[in-house]
């Protein structure tokens, strides 16, 4: 088996699973009970919020608990929103956002909030200039992500902080969730960013849980209310495990930061020029500000739900653009953001890479890719 998929989940690491396990089984407070227990599950949370905010060296005060990207995603927008509408009612995401951020600015649009879309250029990238001349003094927030989860190119983060800091009262959120321990922080997490999300599965966390960070001094209104847990900000029982094993897999991930991105960026820059060896393959993802985990390409004619479908009989799991969209059909919006032609969107496909993949694997992928082109040709 060939996992090529990991932008869309990764396998939970043994370690954190093990402290997923450990924690189910051996802590049983509610850490909002007031006894010994409940204690002591609080106490593993707090921990955990601690471990967090040191590895992104920021205040644990600054780490609230999710359910994952799109709760994150969700809270910042509908939070802002909620929170700010006395001041304006205008906000500003960019056109290649996850469907966690464009649909529920859409959802805002129709309760009557203006929201403009800062387009990208042919390669994927948000211009600032343009995205400076959509300010108006209504906007409350900005959203632009950090990594673009089918493509892969790296928002230009640090420009656009720049640019907000001329606007110190409009919100400024970013989309971590494919961004961290895959590109250096500083790309994702400047001192103008008031908001980011993260999401534990896409660093082998469990499934189900994440986290945002909430520069302090920033209003936001909560999205769950109910029991007041996460200091009345999100409430809900906590999922305690989750949240101990998302800590220890941020951790092991960190430790190991320093040679991934070097080893994945091999892998993509060799298959990068292998795919396009073929004539009839386009290549949408680049080396340079481009993530070095993501490679979205296209067969011209062959749709890229077939491609996906081919590989897995051959035991080889890739996506099309995007996991969340790929049940749809429709075609990436990315791509449709970055002008490219609708037919050759259609056939879009993304291999996502992770340290655990080998150029074995880069090489089997290529010699059944090959076989596949060679059939689809004949039949085209
Ligand atoms: C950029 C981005 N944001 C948000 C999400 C949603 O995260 P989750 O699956 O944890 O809800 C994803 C998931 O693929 C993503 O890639």
């Amino acid at each position: 088996m060939i996992y090529f998929d990991n932008s869309a989940t990764t396998a939970i690491h043994p370690l954190a699973l093990d402290a997923y396990v450990k924690t189910s089984q051996k802590i049983m407070g509610n850490p909002s009970s007031l006894h010994d227990l409940g204690t002591q599950a609080n106490r593993l949370m707090q921990q955990a919020r601690k471990q967090i905010a040191g590895i992104l060296a920021v205040s644990p005060h600054e780490i609230w608990f999710t359910s994952g990207g799109t709760e994150g995603d969700n809270w910042v927008l509908k939070g802002t929103a909620l929170a700010k509408k006395s001041f304006g009612n205008h906000l500003i995401i960019s056109a290649v956002e996850h469907p966690a951020v464009s649909e529920t600015a859409q959802q805002l649009a129709e309760l009557g909030f203006e929201v403009s879309i800062a387009p990208v250029n042919k390669e994927g990238f948000v211009d600032v200039d343009q995205l400076a001349a959509l300010i108006r003094k209504e906007t409350i927030l900005v959203s632009v992500m950090a990594v673009n989860n089918e493509v892969g190119m790296i928002q230009p983060i640090q420009a656009i902080s720049e640019l907000l800091k001329n606007y110190p009262k409009i919100h400024f959120h970013v989309d971590a969730v494919q961004a961290i321990v895959k590109v250096p922080q500083e790309l994702w997490l400047t001192e103008r960013v008031d908001f980011a999300t993260f999401s534990a599965h896409k660093f082998h966390g469990p499934r189900g849980v994440g986290f945002i960070y909430w520069r302090e001094g920033r209003k936001l209104a909560p999205l769950m209310t109910g029991g007041g847990q996460e200091e009345n900000h999100r409430s809900g029982t906590e999922n305690v495990a989750g949240i101990v094993a998302m800590a220890k897999a941020l951790r092991l991930a960190v430790e190991k930061k320093a040679e991934r991105p070097a080893h994945v960026a091999k892998l993509k820059e060799y298959l990068t020029e292998e795919l396009q060896k073929f004539a009839k393959v386009t290549v949408f993802s680049g080396a340079e500000n481009f993530a070095p985990h993501i490679l979205c390409f296209a067969l011209q004619g062959i749709r890229g739900e077939v491609m996906v479908h081919a590989l897995e009989e051959k035991q080889i799991y890739i996506s099309t653009t995007s996991a969340c969209s790929s049940r749809s059909k429709t075609e990436s919006s990315t791509l449709h953001a970055m002008n490219v032609a609708g037919n050759l969107a259609t056939s879009a496909v993304r291999v996502s890479l992770d340290e655990s993949n080998t150029m074995a694997e880069v090489e089997q992928f290529l010699i059944i890719f090959n076989q596949l082109y060679r059939k689809f040709s004949k039949v085209n």
